[in-house]
């Protein structure tokens, strides 16, 4: 008995895909976005504060040993800057509490002020 299955293999070549050699264009690398962060700053006043011994007790947002910066950002306006300076410079306590402020005699007024004047623009 003859059975007429077709054993037969198709015979279409399978095709091969050629790899191309040819690259896609390069991406341009993206730049990235500089983080805005409120510990962080390019403000003369924020280096000052940085390069002394201020962020041991202050921080931008959250008390620590003394006010927050927003805090007293918050309580103050620019007519206050040479009083805060002094204090700065001076040291003292009872505006926030009895922990006093050591004093920072090293500072010049005009650094104190730089000082303030970048605590204040924290103002929200
Ligand atoms: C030893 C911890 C300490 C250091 C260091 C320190 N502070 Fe203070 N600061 C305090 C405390 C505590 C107070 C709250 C004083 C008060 O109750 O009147 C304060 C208050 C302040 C105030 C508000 C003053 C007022 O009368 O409301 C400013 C502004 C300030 N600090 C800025 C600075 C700057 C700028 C530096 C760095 C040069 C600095 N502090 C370093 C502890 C500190």
């Amino acid at each position: 008995m003859l059975l007429s299955c077709s054993d037969k293999k198709g015979t279409t070549p399978i095709p091969i895909p050629v790899p191309s050699t040819e690259q896609p264009a390069a991406q341009p690398v993206p730049v990235p976005k500089p983080v805005v962060s409120t510990n962080v700053s390019n403000d003369p006043g924020f280096k000052l504060i940085e390069g002394a011994d201020c962020l041991a007790c202050h921080k931008i947002d959250t008390k620590l040993i003394g006010p927050s910066y927003q805090d007293v950002a918050a309580k103050y306006t620019k007519t206050d800057v040479d009083q805060l300076a002094q204090k700065i410079i001076d040291g003292g306590k009872g505006n926030w509490g009895d922990i006093p402020m050591t004093p920072h005699e090293g500072i010049s007024r005009e650094d104190a002020k730089q000082m303030v004047k970048y605590i204040l623009s924290l103002k929200k």
